[in-house]
């Protein structure tokens, strides 16, 4: 097991993750905590100056992104490349500064996917076992739980996925739903054997309550793993069936890795990957007795993996298990869980077109706890946080002094300091900030350095350059106190580098210094020539708040199928006569197949059709049984709005509204489109 570190310690090597994203959607602004988080305290440790070594990847296997692929009708491999290509340009355009981000999809993640899963099967630890499982007999596969749609056992509600009810909560398996469908093809699943590979977690009991017990976890983390100990540790399923989109599985031909058996195995081949280029030796890192520390950041939902699975797979392979994983909270906005309806489901690149990122990464820091608290990012908080501190108390220092040692002292600092210890102890106080952004807690740190920047506002106020400039014979106080004020400004700045890096570039640049270090700044800056006064930072507009939010609620027009969210009705005020470009858009109008269609006892206008959505299925209650005969309307296409917030009917939820014109009774007529339209499109 890898030795606790020494936080002071000079010369740490710090190996440090954020878990991989899955290359089938965007990046939003709930993932940007984990990477903020986590670059954060990269760039911390490098500026300290440890060698520290940020990697992650993409996420690149799995079901969703097959399917995904084929509903857009493209290779899984463009598919990937072309996620890849934006998650990269989201995270640079938000600084997160990798060293290496690469793919799972790739020849070192195979190779070490490989060698870990023949050890692991050499010393025993790999069972198999004939299991049986849902499968589509039209789609020709087996059927994740959550493809597997139908009546809820307990109150009847339709389409509810295989694991739990979303109208009464109650929970259960696949096989206790009534009428169940494929959400792939529509059809019923039918039970079919298939042997499977399991890891066999049990085997590493001993080593994981050690491993659990040595200080490498939150204590809520650690309480949780003691309630799965107690649960006892289950053989884990790493093998899938073809068509699978991952790695075959070396000595059992048609069988895949599953891809949560290779995603953590990305992080090696990330980091392998950047040895190549830079001529590290990856065993010293990641060797039993190898002095490098290995911190993963996660977020909460996805311990199991990293706290349980992850461990037991590197000791059993013969490789150091992680000195840590640090696991953060969940994003809400405005105290609600992200909606796409509500425009706070923000993607980063939306968020990029109207807001500056240090905005985010600043708000998200003065959030940022140790532990595993949700963070909400309250929008009006967002917009009078940022002014107040950021500009209003840390810019607000510069901008006072930097004008009067330009006109006067010709851009030059006093020769030395009129109140040294006051600099001293901001010096001094870079200790204390230090052990909080090493303990993850950046809340607190950033409380800190805004308690300083006060005084320093303070130490201007009191002794006001802006009179002493209008006094007779007091210009080597102006250039005394400006020259105070600009020091302190600096040592605010090299502590806020972490998370502002570019306004830190900036005010290096103003300062006319070399990079801020951590170490560098406890001699003040005298004597020297700074540069003219640039802008550091411009206000946040709360025009631009809300034009963000018009523009998120516009995405969820254009998000295509994905994740539409079915349980927020959609808001916004009455509309009287006109409507805007805007208003249409937010109805999501969509072709849909008609794969069945029925009568609903008890209710003698409706007729309950199936919809097929190009990959979803929805239920829908149509008021159309005066004028047609059920079985008339299957296999038709039709247009429905796909994005209606679902109405619970006396005879179950109706997910949408199926479009159809005429006065009634008889003279009902459905829309359908031409021939050539596919279930799916969208109607624009
Ligand atoms: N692909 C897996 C991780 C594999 S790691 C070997 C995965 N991907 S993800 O894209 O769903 O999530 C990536 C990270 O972002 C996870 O750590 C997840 O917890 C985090 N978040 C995703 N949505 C989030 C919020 N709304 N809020 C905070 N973090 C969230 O899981
Ligand atoms: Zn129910």
């Amino acid at each position: 097991m890898s030795p606790s570190p020494d936080h002071n310690a000079a010369g740490r090597q710090i190996l440090v993750t954020s878990a991989l994203p899955y290359a089938n959607g965007p990046i939003h602004l709930g993932h940007l905590v984990e990477y903020i988080q986590t670059d954060i305290w990269v760039r911390f440790q490098r500026m300290r100056g440890h060698e520290c070594i940020y990697v992650c990847a993409d996420d690149a296997h799995g079901t969703p992104i097959m399917l995904k692929a084929r509903a857009e009708g493209i290779e899984p491999e463009a598919l990937i490349e072309r996620i890849g290509h934006e998650h990269r340009a989201d995270f640079a355009d938000f600084r997160v500064a990798f060293d290496q981000y690469h793919s799972t999809h790739s020849p070192e993640n195979r190779h070490f996917a490989e060698l870990i899963y023949t050890r692991l099967r050499d010393k025993g630890h790999i069972a198999r076992r004939t299991i049986r499982q849902a499968y589509d007999p039209e789609a020709g596969m087996f059927l994740p739980d959550r493809f597997i749609k139908g009546e809820c056992p307990r109150c009847g509600a339709p389409d509810q996925y295989g694991d739990s009810c979303e109208a009464c909560g109650a929970t259960y398996t696949p096989t206790d739903l009534k009428n169940p469908v494929s959400a792939l093809s529509g059809a019923t699943p039918v039970e079919k054997e298939s042997e499977h590979y399991f890891f066999q977690l049990a085997d590493f009991a001993k080593f994981l309550r050690t491993w659990t017990a040595s200080g490498s976890l939150q204590p809520e983390i650690r309480n949780k793993l003691n309630e799965w100990f107690q649960a006892g540790l289950s053989d884990w399923d790493i093998s899938r069936d073809a068509p699978y989109w991952g790695f075959e599985i070396p000595d059992a031909p048609g069988k895949y890795f599953y891809v949560w058996l290779d995603a953590p195995i990305g992080y090696m081949a990330s980091f392998k990957r950047y040895c190549e280029s830079h001529g590290l030796d990856f065993d010293a890192w990641w060797s039993p007795d190898s002095r490098a520390e290995l911190h993963h950041f996660i977020g909460k939902d996805i311990a199991y993996f990293h706290t349980l699975f992850w461990p037991a797979m590197l000791t059993g392979a013969g490789f150091r298990a992680p000195t840590a994983v640090h696991c953060h909270g969940f994003l809400t906005v405005n105290g609600q869980k992200m909606s796409k309806s509500r425009g706070t489901f923000i993607k980063a690149r939306t968020y990029l077109d109207h807001l500056d990122p240090e905005y985010l990464r600043y708000y998200f820091a003065a959030k940022l706890g140790p532990g595993v608290d949700d963070i909400d990012l309250n929008l009006e908080d967002f917009i009078a946080r940022v002014n107040s501190d950021l500009v209003g108390k840390v810019v607000n220092i510069a901008s006072r002094c930097a004008g009067f040692i330009h006109k006067h002292f010709n851009g030059r600092l006093a020769d030395s300091l009129p109140d040294p210890d006051l600099h001293d102890r901001f010096a001094r106080s870079r200790e204390e900030i230090a052990k909080l952004y090493e303990g993850r807690e950046f809340g607190q740190a950033m409380r800190e350095i805004m308690a300083l920047a006060d005084a320093a506002n303070q130490y201007i106020d009191e002794h006001k350059p802006w009179v002493l400039a209008k006094q007779e014979g007091a210009g080597d106080r102006v250039q005394a106190v400006c020259s105070q004020g600009l020091n302190l400004f600096r040592v605010l700045m090299a502590c806020l580098k972490p998370v502002l890096p570019r306004m830190a570039e900036k005010a290096e640049a103003f300062l006319n210094v070399p990079p801020l270090a951590w170490d560098h700044i406890a001699e003040p800056l005298t004597g020297h020539r700074i540069n003219a006064f640039q802008p550091l930072m411009t206000r946040v507009d709360p025009a631009a708040v809300e034009q963000l939010q018009i523009a998120s609620r516009e995405d969820l027009a254009t998000a295509g199928g994905e994740a539409t969210e079915s349980t927020q009705a959609l808001e916004g005020g009455p509309i009287a006569g006109e409507i805007g470009i805007e208003d249409f858009a937010r109805v999501d109008l969509r072709i849909a197949r008609i794969i069945r269609a029925e009568h609903v006892e008890g209710a003698d206008r409706l007729l309950r059709l199936t919809l097929d959505l190009g990959g979803e299925t929805r239920r829908v209650f149509a008021g159309i049984r005066s004028a047609y005969d059920p079985a008339v309307l299957e296999g038709k296409l039709t247009v429905m709005v796909a994005n209606l917030a679902p109405r619970k009917m006396k005879f179950g939820v109706s997910e949408g509204m199926v479009l159809a014109a005429g006065p009634g009774g008889k003279e009902l007529f459905i829309l359908s489109p031409d021939d050539g339209a596919r279930p799916g499109m969208r109607v624009k």
